[in-house]
């Protein structure tokens, strides 16, 4: 059984490497030379307008390459959309179509969805003051969607350390990369019924900061689900390491950001430790780690298409 599982465990990362290695970051150097200028300036005025957008278009990012790939699959209209983690919950589908809308104009069906999206991610992280990264492109459009996929292989808030270790373990990442990734969680918001139970029904959480979201935040489930409260309690519009501290305060809003410092020395509390005092640290993981989710399953070559429209199959 383990080793049947490490085998194929190791044929998934030869062919997710295979792929990727057909990704280039000049893929478009010569078909569409504006191209990254283009998502750049586009994705800079969109958070520039409001602030949150950064944070909704990295998200964005996330969900699609964690179902089924980097495949702009989260973009199609319906299907995905309607998963439990997406529904009434993602945002920022309008900037990713303006962009697509504008970059048709100046080179016809040649720069696909889904690496609008993957650089659009980046830009928003750099537009919010964070760590900047080179992006390999060449990824394709998928023609479907998998909403069964969204709902099972994304993470929910409420799993411990050791699920989100396994979910992220499927994927590839390591629990440093885990942990690196979840300060995303640095900038953006949720909504009261993703904390409701962390408030109300958790120990380790700082007294005062929950005193004070409670407030917009009311028991029973049914009034205030849908306020929201900031996902960084100190410096929500920042992309910086302000997230660790907050965990090491107790003060992580999910559960599933709090799970990852207990303050007993155990679990990843020497990772949350790491990266609050050494800015540099977080940076670099983070960057990288965001470089191996672009690269999961990507189309390349003939696979998919490149959509006319992000939000529909040609
Ligand atoms: C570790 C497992 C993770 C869990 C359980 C999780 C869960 C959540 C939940 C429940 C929300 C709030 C949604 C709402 O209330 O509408 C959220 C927001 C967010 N997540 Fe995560 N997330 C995880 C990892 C990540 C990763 C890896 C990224 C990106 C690299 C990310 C980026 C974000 C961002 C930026 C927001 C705010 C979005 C906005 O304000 O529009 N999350 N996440
Ligand atoms: C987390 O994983 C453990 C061990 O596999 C399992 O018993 C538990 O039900 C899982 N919790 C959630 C919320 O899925
Ligand atoms: C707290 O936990 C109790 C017992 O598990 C549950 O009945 C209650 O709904 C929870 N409260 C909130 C606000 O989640």
């Amino acid at each position: 059984m383990a080793s049947t599982s490490s085998l194929s465990a190791v044929l998934l990362l030869c062919l997710a490497m295979t792929a990727s290695a057909q990704l280039s970051p000049t893929f478009y150097q010569t078909t569409c030379p504006n191209a990254l200028a283009t998502i750049k300036a586009a994705v800079t005025a969109a958070v520039n307008k409001e602030n949150r957008m950064g944070a909704s278009l990295l998200r964005l990012h996330f969900h699609d390459c964690f179902v089924q790939g980097c495949d702009a699959s989260v973009l199609l209209s319906g299907m995905e959309q309607n998963a439990i983690p997406n529904v009434m919950s993602l945002r920022g589908f309008e900037v990713i179509d303006s962009i697509k809308a504008q970059l048709e104009t100046m080179c016809k069906q040649t720069v696909s969805c889904a690496d609008i999206l993957t650089v659009a991610a980046r830009d928003s992280v750099v537009a919010l003051g964070g760590p900047s990264w080179t992006v390999p492109l060449g990824r394709r459009d998928s023609t479907n969607a998998n909403e069964a996929a969204a709902n099972n292989e994304l993470p929910p808030p409420f799993f411990d350390l050791v699920n989100l270790t396994q979910s992220f373990g499927a994927k590839g990442f390591t629990v440093t990369d885990m942990v690196a990734l979840s300060g995303a969680h640095t900038i953006g918001q949720a909504q009261c019924q993703n904390f409701r139970d962390r408030l109300y029904n958790e120990t380790n959480i700082n007294s005062g900061f929950a005193t004070s979201l409670k407030a917009n935040c009311p028991q029973p489930t049914g009034s205030g689900d849908r306020n929201l409260a900031n996902l960084d309690v100190s410096t929500p519009y920042s992309f910086d390491n302000a997230y660790y501290s907050n965990l090491k305060s107790q003060k992580g809003l999910l559960h599933s950001d709090q799970v990852l410092f207990t303050g007993t020395g155990g679990g990843t509390d020497n990772i949350v430790n790491n990266f609050a005092s050494n800015p540099a640290a977080f940076s670099s993981a983070f960057a990288s780690a965001m470089v191996k989710m672009g690269n999961l399953s990507p189309l390349t070559g003939s696979q998919g298409q490149v959509r006319l429209s992000c939000s529909k199959v040609n």
